[in-house]
């Protein structure tokens, strides 16, 4: 069954602006800490998307591969300057098997909750597992379940109010479900976006990672690595395959 593209040409040709908004230091810091996991300088992308780290990463020196859904994300990606030294191939990454083998898998900016079920994630640890050789890692940078000072009668929460951007994340807590709603507003007009996601918490990641034969080794609240504590409003994980 082919999975459905929240990515399409509209939203593929506006992601850059509409999504990276990172100073350049946070961009040199996610290299950086990547760079300095993959110790034979090969790394594969899970949702490598417009390229926002997986072509720095290989202008860092590392030759990076990618697996991307939006047939349209990988259009925008081949065509930007160093895009080509990127291995990409279109697929979904819980289930994509590519050639190689990786020091380095990584999937940033809560994309793991873009596949919607238990078995669907289950799947992508299982999969990053696959392409790892033995002492490789899994990085995976993804925000934490809505959990804190929850009133679970409210179903919604705004997380952007600019003049460009409004987003609001819509909530079924009894299915651990949400959706994230977009409109960006510009002169190009309006683009809207309703994307669905599954909210999971570290501790079901580590039980997907172990069951996948992968430890934690560490975790951080940011790239700068900061200490993973109760303040955090995301994780950055990193798992080794023994
Ligand atoms: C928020 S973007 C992140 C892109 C990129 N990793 C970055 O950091 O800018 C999410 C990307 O995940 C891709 N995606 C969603 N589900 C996927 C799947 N099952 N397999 C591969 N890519 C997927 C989307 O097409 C989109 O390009």
């Amino acid at each position: 069954m082919s999975l459905p593209n929240h990515f399409p040409a509209e939203i593929a040709r506006h992601y850059d602006r509409d999504h990276c908004n990172q100073s350049a230091a946070e961009m040199e810091r996610i290299v950086a800490f990547l760079r300095e996991l993959a110790f034979d300088d090969t790394a594969l992308e899970f949702a490598a998307g417009t390229g926002r780290i997986s072509i720095p990463l290989a202008q860092a020196g590392i030759k990076v591969s990618g697996i991307e859904l939006s047939s349209a994300m990988c259009a925008q990606l081949q065509s930007k300057p160093g895009g080509d030294a990127i291995t990409l191939v279109q697929g979904d990454m819980a289930t994509k098997r590519i050639e190689g083998e990786f020091s380095l898998v990584f999937l940033v900016f809560n994309t793991l909750s873009n596949l919607t079920s238990f078995e669907a994630q289950s799947a992508c640890f299982t999969n990053a597992a696959k392409h790892l050789a033995k002492g490789g890692h899994f990085v995976v940078e993804n925000g934490l379940p809505p959990y804190a000072n929850i009133n679970t009668r409210e179903r919604l929460r705004a997380f952007a109010c600019t003049e460009e951007h409004w987003g609001i994340d819509e909530y079924d807590f009894e299915n651990q479900q949400g959706i994230s709603h977009h409109l960006w507003l510009d002169a190009n007009g309006v683009r809207r976006m309703a994307l669905p996601f599954r909210y999971i918490s570290p501790e079901e990641c580590d039980r997907m990672a172990a069951a996948a034969g992968m430890t934690l080794t560490a975790r951080y609240a940011d790239w700068t690595r900061a200490a993973y504590d109760a303040e955090a409003e995301k994780h950055i994980s990193v798992w080794r395959k023994e």
